[in-house]
């Protein structure tokens, strides 16, 4: 007895059936975890444009990741704060990152360390170049080795400038670090989604703002012109940053290249969510409906803040597994 028309319900009556019908599912691999590093020891120094997101040292990192890893994560992203500023620091060998990445590895030898490359938290005026586009892409390129050195498995450029893959590329080869990737930013578009990072990392430009080489949000046929490009250059793997704001972007390039497409879930987008939830605007659940979103849209990564959440150590999402939930109710 065919009805005319189709019965969908039969797919959601339990959570059993929905279990089996659900076509996207949320791994523990699924994330990186992106972290402010500091020198020193025990110090977790709070933020304040983002709620329960600390400016950790290295020791402090070490004891919050034990839980995290133990329930699957399989990558961090470093973001170096450094006390004082001077861009020297950002390619010395015993700056900040390059300290944090062997103490890592010795804890955790399987986790994935991707550094973030760029000099705005370093600068004296907070913006990501020193003026001149292809001498900022040498520095970048010396921060990328000693990130290498240092241990780094994959190296992310963030800081938009033209051919900083390929001058990253160039000096990783011919240094022999043939094998560290770049996951490189290839699409992040001057958004203001990373006014909170901006307190976090203290790289707010001093004067004026990065729209001179971020892309205009506008713009989504340059951003696949922007990744086919860094993909030409040597990029391993391509960044779309922000995510929610994005997503159509996230999913265009994850149909058109075969490279892995990691999406940004970026501070602002962290920020507001969480505040609504605390403040009690929303259900919290709106968390992991968010990341779902990120990964139907295409990305095949999530670089978001909310894994301590949906690894259930901070309590939000405490007892739900990240690889089977219901979103909604
Ligand atoms: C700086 C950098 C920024 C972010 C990552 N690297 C800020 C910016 O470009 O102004 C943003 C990350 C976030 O908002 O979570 N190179
Ligand atoms: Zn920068």
């Amino acid at each position: 007895m065919t009805p005319g028309f189709r019965r969908f319900r039969t797919t959601r009556v339990d959570e059993k059936t929905r279990t089996a019908f659900r076509e996207t599912v949320l791994y523990a691999d699924d994330f990186i975890w992106p972290v402010f590093c500091v020198d020193g020891r025990g110090r977790k120094e709070e933020i304040s444009s983002m709620p329960e997101v600390y400016r950790l040292s290295a020791d402090v990192l070490i004891d919050t990741l034990y839980p995290l890893v133990e329930k699957g994560l399989r990558s961090v992203m470093l973001f170096g704060v450094p006390n004082s500023k001077g861009i020297e620091q950002a390619w010395n060998d015993s700056g900040i990152v390059q300290q944090f990445i062997p103490q890592l590895k010795e804890q955790f030898p399987e986790l994935g360390i991707i550094t973030d490359v760029c000099i705005c938290s370093y600068s004296n005026d907070g913006h990501c170049h020193i003026g001149d586009n292809d001498r900022t892409g040498e520095i970048l390129a010396k921060i990328a080795l000693s990130h290498a050195r240092a241990g780094a498995d994959i190296v992310a450029p963030s800081a938009m400038m033209d051919g900083q893959v390929y001058y990253i590329r160039k000096e990783l080869e011919s240094e022999g670090f043939d094998d560290v990737k770049i996951m490189s930013y290839a699409a992040k578009f001057a958004s203001s989604y990373y006014s909170p990072f901006r307190n976090a990392a203290d790289c707010t430009p001093q004067s004026g703002d990065r729209s001179g080489y971020q892309m205009d949000p506008a713009n989504g046929n340059e951003a696949m012109e922007e990744i086919e490009e860094d993909i030409r250059q040597g990029a391993d793997s391509v960044i779309v940053k922000p995510a929610l704001a994005y997503l159509d972007i996230v999913n265009r390039a994850s149909d058109m290249f075969s490279v892995p497409v990691i999406a940004y879930n970026v501070s602002g987008e962290y920020s507001l969510l969480l505040k609504g939830v605390r403040d009690g605007l929303i259900n919290e659940q709106v968390i992991l409906e968010t990341l779902l979103s990120v990964k139907r849209a295409g990305a095949q990564r999530t670089i978001s803040y909310f894994v301590p959440f949906v690894f259930g150590r901070d309590g939000v999402l405490e007892k739900r597994s990240v690889s089977a939930f219901a979103v909604g109710s």
